[in-house]
């Protein structure tokens, strides 16, 4: 029979990041998927997913308008604490450091079911930015069984928390099996309607991050509106995170401008189609940074702190903050000065190779499913 991984997630990032690894649990032949959504993004979680041919098995419909952290942490307790005693797992799978995540390893620990933490190790050392995500990372970090890690230098930083050494397995980001898998299908794709016009550069923008909301978020916003306003050249193209109160910050700075197009959030193939062809980017989200620098795409980065430096050492990051003043030099320096700006757009393999979700499969079919597993494990890492 084959054994059980409840692979656990809930908003747009951990859907695209979990979807190759459950994917190729799917093919495995010592175990299966239990693919649980908890919808803590609502709708977007789930159709996410099904860009990647997969349907949740379970979800828990746990979104509220105006979620607060607490509030979503007892219903995500309470629901996801049953969910896990309802069938027989043998091991629970979570990414990154949502609030579903950080709950996921709990439950599963008040379970005492062994519990995987996909994107482990990455640390910006300051509790409250990202808040509430850098404690939540930091207590996966205690919680879990078996730490994947995407990059040596996470793991360095997880031996520097005394985390057995035998526990971190170093196996890319499955951020980058995802962008492959979801390229190779779309390479045909046209872009969405009304964002190009064949003769301007473009310009993408994604914020979101808890800590940028109220005049941070006004303060990127005005820097993304002087840019538009000064350069008859530039198309400015922001789908617009579904977070309430990134719209009250943002819409009414924008608004009106002919060159700036506000929309939805895209689905996966089409932001990615849109990353491609963009000139720059600017951005405070985690994912956009990896994928940027897999494609070579300069990201000036929307935050003081990066817990993915090796995105700035291989040069397609740059952190700028949110001040408006300084967004706009930087910018500035890209839009204008070439050999800046082709420094900033070598891509880089630093995020992963595109294997991760193999060797995720292979350490928990090796640990639970008496399989060989772990086949490309160990080459020139940690
Ligand atoms: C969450 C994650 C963050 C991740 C981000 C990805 C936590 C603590 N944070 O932040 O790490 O980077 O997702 O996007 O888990 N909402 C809607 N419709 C939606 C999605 C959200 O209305 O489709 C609303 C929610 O009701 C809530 C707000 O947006 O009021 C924030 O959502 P929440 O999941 O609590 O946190 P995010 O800021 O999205
Ligand atoms: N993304 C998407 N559509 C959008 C904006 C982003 O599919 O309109 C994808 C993007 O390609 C990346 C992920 O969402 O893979 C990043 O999610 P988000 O910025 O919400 O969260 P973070 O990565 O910061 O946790």
């Amino acid at each position: 029979m084959k054994k059980t991984i409840a692979v656990v997630l809930g908003t747009r990032p951990e859907a695209i990041k979990l979807a190759p690894v459950a994917r190729r649990l799917q093919s495995s032949e010592s175990l299966q998927p239990y693919v649980i959504c908890t919808s803590q993004h609502g709708e977007m979680a789930a159709s996410t997913l099904r860009r990647f041919d997969l349907q949740p098995d379970l979800d828990l419909q746990v979104m509220q308008p105006r979620q607060s952290l607490h509030g979503l942490t007892a219903v995500l307790a309470s629901r996801l604490g049953e969910a896990l005693q309802e069938r027989e797992i043998d091991a629970v799978l979570v990414q990154g450091d949502t609030t579903t995540a950080m709950v996921g390893g709990l439950c599963a620990f008040y379970h005492r079911i062994p519990v995987g933490h996909v994107e482990a190790g990455l640390r910006s050392h300051d509790r409250y930015s990202p808040f509430p995500e850098e404690m939540n990372r930091s207590l996966l970090g205690r919680m879990a069984t078996w730490h994947f890690a995407p990059t040596d230098f996470s793991a360095t930083q997880l031996l520097r928390e005394n985390i057995d050494r035998e526990s971190i397995h170093v196996a890319g980001n499955t951020v980058v099996d995802a962008l492959e898998w979801m390229i190779q299908r779309s390479s045909s794709r046209p872009l969405p309607a009304g964002v190009e016009d064949g003769r301007s550069r473009m310009i993408l923008v994604t914020c979101h991050r808890r800590e940028n909301h109220g005049q941070p978020l006004r303060s990127v916003a005005l820097a993304v509106r002087h840019l538009a306003d000064g350069h008859s050249d530039l198309r400015i193209v922001l789908p617009l995170h579904p977070n309430p109160a990134v719209r009250e910050a943002v819409l009414p700075v924008l608004e009106g401008s002919p060159r700036i197009t506000v929309c939805e959030p895209l689905d996966h193939e089409d932001f990615l189609a849109l990353l491609q062809r963009a000139y720059f980017v600017l951005s405070d989200s985690g994912g956009v940074q990896e994928e940027a620098t897999a494609l070579g795409k300069p990201v000036l980065v929307l935050r003081e702190e990066t817990e993915r430096p090796e995105g700035v050492e291989a040069g397609t990051l740059r952190l700028v903050g949110t001040d408006t003043p300084r967004i706009l030099r930087e910018a500035e320096i890209l839009l204008n000065d070439a050999d800046a700006y082709r420094a900033m757009s070598r891509g880089s393999g630093v995020f992963g190779d595109g294997h991760a979700a193999d060797r995720i499969a292979g350490v928990l079919e090796r640990h639970l499913g008496g399989g060989a597993g772990d086949p490309v494990l160990s080459k020139g890492w940690l």
